[in-house]
């Protein structure tokens, strides 16, 4: 199963993908998460990535393709994958269709999660990231066990720099220039289909199952 998930910040994009990643046992390929790692290890990548993201800008197109490809090189990408957070322009998206086509591959369903920007905004401001393991919680959805400690790991559960309210606001101005045209451009080629990023993590997964099994792709 090769699968993008689309959708504005907040939309549950991450947290679907590790439960259907689970399920399905396909990785979980994030650039966010990616270029998250790199600005944590100090490279040059996550330097020039760290000056973008801080202010909710997307981090430019040949570095964030180059990740990609490569990622999709490996041997685990053979049974599926689920793509979360890129493409985010349509140059990502062409390039991602032209690695496809000469690894004579396609994508099996892009899946647009429409989240309204309320939702959006109270998912974000209360999420919290744990250090150790990066798993995400909510203060009030998705709370830990104990407050500000991964249930996971013991990690330190932190907000992420760009989940202030003024980047959030930029993060969704970003998105609505830059990448919600690829609404367009996946359903002109059959592949999109919608599904409420507003449900509960739960619903939504029943919702995406159903979906799968009426796709025959699981
Ligand atoms: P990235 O990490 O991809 O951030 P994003 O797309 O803005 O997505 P988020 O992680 O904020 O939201 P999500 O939809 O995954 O929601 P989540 O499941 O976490 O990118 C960060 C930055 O990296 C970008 O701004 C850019 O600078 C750069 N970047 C990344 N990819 C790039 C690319 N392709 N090109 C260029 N630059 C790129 O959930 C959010 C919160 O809500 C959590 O607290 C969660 O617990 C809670 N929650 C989740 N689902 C539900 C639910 N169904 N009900 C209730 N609560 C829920």
């Amino acid at each position: 199963m090769k699968l993008i998930l689309l959708g504005p910040p907040g939309a549950g994009k991450g947290t679907q993908s590790s439960v259907l990643s689970r399920q399905y046992k396909i990785p979980h390929i994030s650039t966010g998460d990616i270029l998250r790692s790199a600005v944590k290890s100090g490279s040059e990548l996550g330097t020039r990535a760290k000056s973008y993201m801080d202010k909710g800008e997307l981090v430019p197109d040949d570095v964030v393709i180059g990740i990609v490809v490569e990622a999709l090189k490996e041997d685990d990408t053979k049974n599926g994958y689920i793509l979360d957070g890129f493409p985010r322009t349509v140059k990502q998206a062409l390039s991602l269709d032209e690695a496809l086509m000469k690894a004579s591959s396609g994508i099996d369903l892009v899946i647009y999660f429409e989240t309204s920007d309320e939702v959006a905004i109270e998912r974000l401001s209360g999420r919290r990231v744990c250090k150790k393991c990066g798993f995400n919680y909510h203060l009030k959805n998705i709370p830990p066990k104990r407050p500000g400690v991964c249930d996971k790991c013991g990690g330190e559960l932190y907000q992420r720099p760009d989940d202030k309210e003024e980047t959030v606001r930029n993060r969704l101005k970003v998105y609505k220039e830059q990448t919600a045209p690829l609404i367009d451009y996946y359903e002109k080629k059959g592949a999109l289909r919608k599904v409420s990023g507003n449900l509960d993590v739960e619903e939504l997964f029943k919702v995406l199952s159903k979906m799968f099994s009426a796709e025959h792709l699981a």
